[in-house]
């Protein structure tokens, strides 16, 4: 068997944790492959309402296991806070949750020194999620960092002590006074306290060689699915640099977030938004700062799932879809947030840029350019509700031009269409 993959090809919110939600019933397992709780993947069914960090989107069906892979970072405090809040609402995790052993921890002076980076930075800020990404992934790089399978070596407390004196230090360099900072609301010494406890409680957990785990699982026919966090164009590598997180959310990241070989990758599904956000701060070429943009935030219900924050709304960014296509290899693409364009007599989608007036050809290195100008096409809406339509077929004639409009674009199928928030709501082919 091969591994599938699900992910983001915009700026992160695609509705990943929904769609991974719909089609879980297609998979014996579901894997998340990198980053940490700055994720946010919100889940609806039966008028509930869940948001996940940490845990897999796949939690929801008892007969899924569930994989926090190698390449994820874990704050043990936001994990346990996730897993206390499905245990209030009836989903048990203790037996289909398992955790790899080589997965990072975040310490609680790791979110104190993003705060203090990010203030030291200025204007110039990411707009971090401030969970304490950029500093877990560099003590990782750096060789420094806590694996969760390392939390019964006798020199587990000396390693932790030892790095947050280094943090400690670093933070009083930056000149960052976090003498009155709170951490979710409370200061660093109970935030500290409530860490080692719910290291404690995630005991519990079976802490696995997950490489193995999931390679066994395929060679017995198992099938699986690796969910993607944040989006292909907040790849530390290719999203527009530094204005990025922290991983390589592209497709490559599940070979080394879960010790995957590529000969062994099947499916690659790209969502997309039907229209483009980006929460934090960057360059965003399609962003609309106008009533258009209030009309996407509204419709669309555009505030960040973890922190809360509005998101930037604009329209469809084809030369970035393209690149991000490109980079992970995607075979089919899945739309969401379909019904957010439903009450447009008109809908612009960006098809080409310019700098200096000359198109370009591919996607730049220079997106942080002003000169950079997003060239659009003007295609008609649907203007009609789309509860009704349960299959591509009833689809409005308006909204089959724009996905046909897409995928010729794209040289990739529209295989799947999200039209609400629940896990019903989508439209397969
Ligand atoms: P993720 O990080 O990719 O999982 O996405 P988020 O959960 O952060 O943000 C997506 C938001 O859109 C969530 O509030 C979802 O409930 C919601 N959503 C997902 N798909 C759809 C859709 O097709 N239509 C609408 N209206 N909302 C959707
Ligand atoms: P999901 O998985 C949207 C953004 C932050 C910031 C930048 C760096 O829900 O799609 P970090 O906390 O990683 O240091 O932040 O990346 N960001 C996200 N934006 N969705 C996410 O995750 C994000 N995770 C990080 O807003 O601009
Ligand atoms: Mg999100």
């Amino acid at each position: 068997m091969k591994i599938d993959i699900i992910l983001g090809l915009q700026w992160g919110d695609e509705g990943k944790g929904k769609v991974v939600d719909s089609i879980t019933p297609n998979y014996d397992v579901i894997a998340r492959f990198q980053g940490g709780p700055n994720a946010g993947h919100t889940v609806e069914f039966e008028k509930q309402k869940f948001v996940l960090h940490t845990v897999p989107s796949g939690i929801y069906r008892k007969d899924t296991l569930n994989i926090i892979g190698n390449g994820v970072i874990i704050d043990p405090v936001i994990l346990m806070k996730e897993i206390e809040k499905l245990s209030s609402a009836g989903i048990s995790t203790e037996e289909n949750l398992l955790i790899s052993k080589r997965a990072h921890l975040i310490l609680p002076t790791h979110r104190l020194m993003d705060a203090a980076l990010e203030a030291s930075k200025g204007a110039s800020k990411i707009g971090s999620t401030l969970k304490g990404i950029g500093p877990t992934y560099t003590d990782k790089i750096a060789r420094h960092g806590i694996r969760i399978g390392n939390i019964d070596d006798p020199e587990f407390q000396a390693h932790y002590n030892h790095l947050k004196e280094e943090h400690l230090s670093i933070i009083r360099h930056l000149g960052f006074d976090f003498s009155n900072f709170k951490l979710d609301g409370i200061c660093l010494s109970d935030y500290e306290k409530k860490w080692f406890e719910s290291l404690k409680s995630l005991r519990k957990y079976r802490f696995i060689d997950s490489e193995q785990f999931l390679n066994t699982c395929l060679d017995d026919g198992k099938k699986i699915l690796a969910e993607g966090a944040q989006g292909t164009m907040l790849d530390v590598d290719f999203g527009s640099y530094p204005f990025v997180t922290s991983s390589n959310t592209i497709s490559a990241g599940v070979c080394s977030g879960l010790g995957i070989s590529p000969h062994r990758i099947g499916n690659i599904f790209g969502l997309f938004k039907a229209y483009c956000t980006r929460v934090g701060a960057g360059p965003f070429p399609t962003e609309l700062k106008d009533e258009m943009g209030d009309t996407l935030r509204n419709q669309g219900n555009e505030f960040g799932s973890t922190t809360g924050r509005p998101r930037r709304c604009g329209w469809l960014d084809l030369p970035a879809l393209k690149y991000s296509i490109m980079l992970n290899g995607v075979d089919s693409l899945i739309m969401t947030k379909t019904d957010v364009l439903n009450n447009l007599d008109e809908i612009k989608i960006c098809t080409e840029y310019k700098m200096n007036g000359k198109p370009l050809k591919g996607y730049p290195f220079d997106v942080l350019s002003t000169e950079l100008e997003p060239v659009y096409d003007t295609l008609k809406g649907w203007n009609r509700s789309l509860d009704d339509v349960t299959s591509f077929q009833k689809m409005p004639e308006e909204l089959k031009q724009y996905i046909a409009y897409i995928e010729k674009y794209l040289k990739v199928p529209v295989e799947m269409v999200s039209v609400g928030p629940d896990r019903t709501q989508i439209i397969k082919k």
